[in-house]
């Protein structure tokens, strides 16, 4: 008799999310005991849709709990609240989430309530402040009180939930998936086709030129709620001093959905001639704009992961970051978010051959890209039988 397959939930809401659990879900469905359900919270709904469709995954369950202006704590109530009949009608063996979201959290609490295991995958950040990033921080300290399985991308990941008291058997350490994701798609965007559908799409979409003959592009992304306000503004205001002060540059800034970022970010920098403030791209015009850039200007977790596969420099616009393998290896530098240090930084950096090739060297703190198979393998093996 065919034995029956081990069926497990995976839960999302936010693009970094589905571009993470996304390898991960490959897995599962490629494997002969697994049975998958996919569940978008839709926390995000544009930017969800997008990345999902990188991938070609549709949720079997929508619960489209996106409303605009609604606080991380009006997602948690919303996840709870539609979770319990999901998981009571499912009955599913393990929950999987994935990273310290709103949705990530709310659903192994949900999890927890139904007695259902919960895999964390990208177990282990952690900054010395629970108000920072808020409230990531804080989400992930929750979840690690939450979860059965943590999946932690790094060694020093592992070193902070042993710190935890997590028992060191609960523990894999697998790399991050989202440099499983990455390099499928660079292998996508090798073929020559790929590339010149993408150099055609921004000359066209916004005048720009992604040739390597092109102007010198500098990525830019910014979505950090602790940066609303003065902060994010003081950013802006270094972005326009140095798109004065090289007017050959291109500032690339693909502007987050959230109403306080791309508000205060067009009525600051949309007249500059050499900023483009574009929407946010799906993710395979994504690697590929940040492969034709020089460096990276970012407050976000996965692209501080994925820029040091592509040897760009990244200057990560906070004063802490979870991931610190970047800085110990020299690709990346916290540079804060005031006006006078970013403008600086970046151009010291533009000027200095040698300071800048020393940053660009290709290397991968964060994975080797086979982190998924490895999850799959302990979940096989964890849940089997069970
Ligand atoms: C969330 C995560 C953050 C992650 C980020 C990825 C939490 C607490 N934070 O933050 O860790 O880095 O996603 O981008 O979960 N919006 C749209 N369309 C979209 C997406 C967002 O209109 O497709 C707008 C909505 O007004 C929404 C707002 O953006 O209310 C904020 O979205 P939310 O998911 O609450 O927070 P993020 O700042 O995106
Ligand atoms: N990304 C994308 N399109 C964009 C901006 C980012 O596909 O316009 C990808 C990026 O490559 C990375 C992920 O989205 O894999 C990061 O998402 P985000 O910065 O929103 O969240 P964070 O990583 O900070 O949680």
């Amino acid at each position: 008799m065919a034995q029956r397959r081990i069926k497990v939930l995976a839960v999302l809401g936010t693009r970094p999310e589905a571009i993470k659990l996304a390898p991960v879900i490959a897995g599962l469905r490629a494997h002969p005991r697994f049975r998958v359900c996919v569940c978008a919270t839709a926390q995000h709904r544009q930017m969800l849709d997008q990345a999902l469709e990188a991938f070609a995954i549709s949720p079997d369950i929508d619960l489209d709990l996106m409303r605009s202006g609604q606080e991380p704590l009006d997602v948690v109530v919303a996840v709870l609240r539609a979770l319990r009949p999901v998981l009571q009608a499912e009955k599913p063996r393990a929950v999987i989430v994935q990273g310290d979201t709103t949705t990530a959290f709310a659903a192994a609490l949900a999890a927890f309530h139904q007695r259902v295991p919960v895999a964390h995958v990208e177990a282990g950040l952690r900054t010395p402040d629970r108000y920072f990033p808020f409230p990531e921080e804080t989400n992930r300290r929750l979840l690690t009180v939450l979860a059965d399985l943590h999946f932690a991308p790094t060694a020093g990941a592992r070193r902070n939930l042993l710190a935890c008291g997590v028992a060191a058997g609960a523990i894999w350490v697998t790399g991050n998936t989202v440099i499983d994701a990455l390099l499928l798609v660079r292998r996508r965007l090798r073929a020559p086709a790929a590339r010149r559908r993408w150099l055609d799409h921004f000359r066209r979409a916004w005048d720009l030129d992604l040739d390597e003959n092109g102007p010198p592009v500098i990525l830019v992304t910014g979505h950090r709620r602790e940066s609303f306000g003065p902060p994010l503004r003081r950013v802006c205001l270094a972005l326009r001093d140095i798109a004065r002060h090289d007017r050959r540059l291109r500032i690339v800034y693909p502007l987050h959905l959230n109403p306080s970022v791309h508000r205060p970010v067009r009525s600051l920098l949309g007249g500059e001639e050499n900023i483009r403030l574009i929407e946010p791209l799906a993710y395979e015009p994504f690697v590929f704009l940040m492969d034709r850039a020089r460096l990276v200007l970012t407050d976000s977790g996965g692209i501080q992961e994925e820029a040091p596969v592509l040897g760009k420099p990244v200057l990560v616009m906070r004063r802490e970051t979870e991931r610190p393998e970047g800085l110990a290896a020299g690709q990346a530098e916290l540079v804060g978010t005031e006006r006078r240090a970013i403008a600086r930084r970046v151009m010291e950096l533009l000027r200095d051959p040698t300071g800048y090739r020393r940053m660009a060297r290709p290397s991968s703190p964060y994975g080797d890209g086979r982190a998924a198979g490895r999850i799959v393998a302990v979940l096989a093996s964890r849940l089997e039988g069970e």
